[in-house]
């Protein structure tokens, strides 16, 4: 019987584990051959904006086992994930421990079960933006050596992982389970009374153009030289049209840090009348989605929202040198514009001046169909001892 533990640490694992959650319950409730899992919150988010509002929304169980860790130097956490998550493995005993994406919590629990020889199992593999200097893809580099079944969003994933010596038979092109999510909730995100309380929708319904912003790289952010150029573009954005900015918790503590508040306006009174940059708390996901939904323009560094911004059709400037994502720009509205000012200037302007897509007016990636859960459980019990 396979015994699964389901591993979530920070805020983009929530969307992915979401729909694996679904599909094995769905799976479960119709099979002789249930698959027993458990959830795992490693803590490494821990305020109620960054974790627990998702796991409402999501309608994710509460964790079996919380870890607590919190934060940390990228050691102290990773070792404390480490030390915390072997002591479940070996009270548990699973036969797999399955991991989403490439965050700190990732490559942690990965390598906890590679040493107690427990099987691994990967969401999101093969991503590669081959800049070694992001936290992010040594995490990824490390967790697919070391995984024994590897699920890919895209094909450039395989490509990736086939030149690093990984067996093309552990190789699953199984779809985008964060685009599951997405496609899940847009209904719902649409009712979400978001744009009318920031003053974005009139009485007539109607939408005022807005760029959302997302910002939290440390490569960006924790720089003083580098985040006062990047805000050189934004102010210069500003100008044109209004931007709201849910601000990550990092961003915050360097925007305080290198003094930079008299940048920013602190909520969205005024949103109508004034373009600025305007600073929100981190949104929920219905939330964040009905206005990424109805943005002119996303900006961000993230690496979910080139996805998500793909197949909403909306333009998504990313502020890096690189993507891991490539198929949404190749297949997508993702625009790589680096991270000179000039450059985010004129990828943000030209933007402005064409018209936006919208939802279902464009083909999307392959398999960024919302069954990717489905398929990726399918495998499970295929494999299932
Ligand atoms: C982590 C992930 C990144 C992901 C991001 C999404 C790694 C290496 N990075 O980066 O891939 O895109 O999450 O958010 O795992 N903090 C809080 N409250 C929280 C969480 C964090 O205040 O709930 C603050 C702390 O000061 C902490 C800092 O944010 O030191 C950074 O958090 P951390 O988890 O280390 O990395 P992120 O930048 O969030």
């Amino acid at each position: 019987m396979m015994k699964l533990v389901l591993v979530v640490g920070a805020r983009p694992n929530f969307m992915k584990i979401a729909p694996i959650i679904d599909a094995i319950k769905a799976h479960n409730s119709s099979s002789e051959r249930p698959l027993q899992y458990l959830l795992v919150h490693t803590g490494q988010h821990y305020d109620e904006k960054m974790s627990k509002l998702f796991f409402d929304e999501l309608g994710i169980p509460k964790p079996d086992i919380d870890l607590g860790v919190g934060s940390g130097s990228h050691a102290e956490q990773t070792a404390e994930v480490i030390k915390r998550f072997e002591k479940v493995c070996v009270r548990e005993k699973p036969t797999h421990v399955l991991v989403v994406g490439d965050v700190n919590s990732t490559i942690a629990c990965a390598l906890v079960a590679s040493k107690l020889n427990i099987k691994i199992i990967h969401v999101e593999a093969g991503l590669r933006s081959f800049d070694r200097t992001m936290p992010e893809e040594i995490n990824r580099v490390l967790t697919d050596a070391i995984s024994d079944y590897l699920f890919i969003t895209e094909q450039s994933a395989e490509k990736n992982l086939l030149k690093e010596g990984v067996a093309k038979e552990k190789i699953f092109f199984t779809g985008n389970v964060m685009i599951d999510t997405l496609l899940k909730h847009l209904q719902k995100a649409e009712k979400s009374p978001i744009l009318g309380q920031m003053g974005l929708r009139n009485g007539a319904g109607e939408c005022a153009p807005y760029c959302l912003l997302t910002l939290h790289r440390p490569s960006n952010v924790d720089n003083e030289q580098i985040f006062r150029n990047i805000l050189g573009a934004l102010v210069e954005i500003a100008k044109q049209v209004p931007i709201i900015f849910p601000v990550h918790p990092r961003t915050m503590n360097r925007i305080r840090e290198f003094k930079l508040e008299e940048h920013f306006v602190q909520g969205t009174a005024g949103i109508g009348r004034t373009p600025a940059i305007y600073c929100v708390e981190p949104l929920g996901y219905l939330d964040f989605l009905s206005l990424m939904s109805h943005a002119r323009l996303v900006l961000t560094d993230s690496g979910g929202i080139q996805e998500e911004t793909t197949v909403l059709g909306i333009p998504c400037v990313t502020v890096r040198e690189n993507t891991e994502r490539p198929v949404t720009v190749t297949d997508g509205t993702n625009h790589l514009a680096g991270t000179r000012k000039s450059e985010i200037i004129k990828a943000a302007a030209s933007v402005l001046s064409n018209g936006s897509h919208r939802v279902g007016q464009r083909p999307v990636p392959p398999l960024w169909d919302g069954k990717a859960a489905q398929r990726i459980v399918a495998e499970l019990t295929r494999m299932a001892p």
